[in-house]
């Protein structure tokens, strides 16, 4: 790592429980699962809701909103293997979770964060994956009057 940086104590995350980490502005969950570790890009890509506010289910982080899905180990989505978060180089080291903040600032050259700084998600790019919609309607044409 060309800057290591500590986010968090590896021995206080409790397994398979998303924690949030920011670093110059960006967002990040770090998700530890049994002796391994995850570090991906905090923001779902949906509509941008915090990854930390999710859960996990099996080998997946899943989205607290809609339920958009990311493998821990892979970051890719096993729904629709297009959508990847970024996954970021992370070491455990001294019982710290490590980064490097070359390899963030890189990241946030290439990608602006849209999102820093901002708490709401109404804002994001309309999403590419169908959600299932509601049942269709029922037409409301006049009932016949003979
Ligand atoms: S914001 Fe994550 S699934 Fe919608």
């Amino acid at each position: 790592m060309e800057q290591p940086r500590r986010i968090a104590t590896f021995s206080e995350l409790i397994d398979h429980q998303p924690v949030h980490a920011e670093v110059n502005g960006l967002d990040l969950v770090i998700t530890r699962f049994d002796d391994k570790l995850s570090v991906l890009y905090g923001r779902c890509l949906h509509r941008g809701a915090l990854m930390s506010d999710g859960h996990v289910s099996g080998d997946d982080l899943i989205c607290g909103l809609h339920g958009w899905d990311y493998r821990l180990d892979s970051s890719v989505s096993a729904y629709n293997n297009s959508e990847v978060l970024h996954k970021f180089s992370a070491k455990i080291e001294d019982d710290g979770v490590w980064v490097d903040e070359a390899e963030i600032n890189s990241y946030l050259e290439k990608h602006p964060n849209p999102l820093r700084g901002i708490s709401t998600w109404g804002s994001m790019p309309t999403p590419t994956r169908k959600i299932p919609s509601p049942l269709p309607a029922i037409s409301r044409s006049s009932p016949k009057t003979d």
